[in-house]
């Protein structure tokens, strides 16, 4: 498939058409669609991995456009038991209008997007977690009534959904400050793409160690678990000095949000009195997904009916 004909990573589209979806996930909020845009299309859904959010939102999301969602996890599907992403990619491309896939491996969103002859859509990845960042970008335009001039401290650890903030937010002018500890930064080449991003719109992406400096003055505060799905094992004491806690937040713009992908892991990289205070905006990120991934689904599977 061709990048348009996908959305398996925010780096490589275009920037209008990812601001397209970003107003569009805007209209769909307002005003709940009722012609049914997407009827009798099917979207093939398969995990590799848990979700609540990403399932739920992508099958209320497709009902709510009038389609429906088949849910294939791994377990059950020959996927699991040896048949290649790439067969299975070309097997599905047969029945359903679509695939939406939470994979381990990066590599199988890519091999299923090359393999599929209808869009495909990265649910999470290891590397990215693309329809997060755009429900998030979203969130914070919204909360803040503009993208401009925003700074946005990123917390804990450089994983899957900081990289796709690195890959959207710097392109619309915001100054993204991620603070982690040396061995978890995010990969340097997605660290340059954001610099690059940063310097083409005005933003900035500075990545350092001390969390007090990411904090300081940030219109929005963000993490994530210390320990993401397939990690389990890791070492996470090193995130200590990262916890989203009252005392590392006072720091922030006094108007500051709060912002979480979830699910949290209270204690941990976020306590009770942030996550459940006035500046949290967790709830209306997990609303917004299922906008912005209803302005994706029309985007991408209607105009093929
Ligand atoms: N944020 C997110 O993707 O949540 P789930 O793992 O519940 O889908
Ligand atoms: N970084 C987390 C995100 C979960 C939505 C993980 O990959 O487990």
């Amino acid at each position: 498939m061709t990048e348009l004909d996908g959305f398996v990573r925010l780096d490589t589209l275009p920037k209008g058409f990812v601001r397209g979806l970003i107003e569009e996930t805007r209209a769909l909020k307002t005003d709940t669609p009722t012609d049914e845009p997407l009827s009798r299309a099917t979207l093939g859904t398969v995990y590799q991995k848990r979700s609540t959010r990403t399932r739920v939102s992508f099958e209320a999301g497709m009902n709510t456009l009038g389609g429906d969602a088949v849910f294939l996890s791994s377990d059950d599907i020959q996927l699991g038991r040896g048949e290649t992403v790439a067969d299975t990619a070309r097997a599905l491309s047969r029945y359903v209008d679509g695939i939406m896939a939470r994979v381990s491996a990066h590599d199988d969103i890519e091999a299923l997007d090359e393999h599929a002859s209808v869009p495909v859509i990265n649910g999470l990845s290891d590397f990215n977690h693309p329809c997060q960042a755009l429900a998030d970008a979203f969130t914070l335009e919204q909360a803040k009534g503009s993208l401009d001039d925003l700074r946005l401290a990123w917390l804990g650890d450089g994983n899957n959904v900081c990289h796709s903030l690195l890959h959207i937010l710097p392109r619309f002018g915001v100054d993204v400050r991620v603070a982690t500890p040396d061995e978890h930064r995010p990969e340097a080449s997605v660290a340059e793409t954001a610099r690059e991003f940063a310097d083409q719109n005005d933003g900035a992406v500075t990545v350092t160690d001390n969390p007090g400096e990411a904090v300081e003055d940030a219109d929005a505060v963000y993490t994530d678990t210390w320990v993401s799905m397939g990690e389990e094992g890791k070492e996470a004491s090193v995130f200590e000095p990262y916890r989203a806690e009252p005392a590392l937040l006072d720091a922030a713009d006094d108007d500051h949000i709060f912002m979480h992908c979830l699910p949290a892991h209270r204690g941990h990289e976020v306590v009770d009195e942030v996550i459940d205070g006035s500046h949290s905006v967790v709830w209306e990120q997990a609303e917004n997904r299922m906008h912005a991934q209803m302005a994706l689904l029309i985007r991408l599977l209607a105009r093929n009916r």
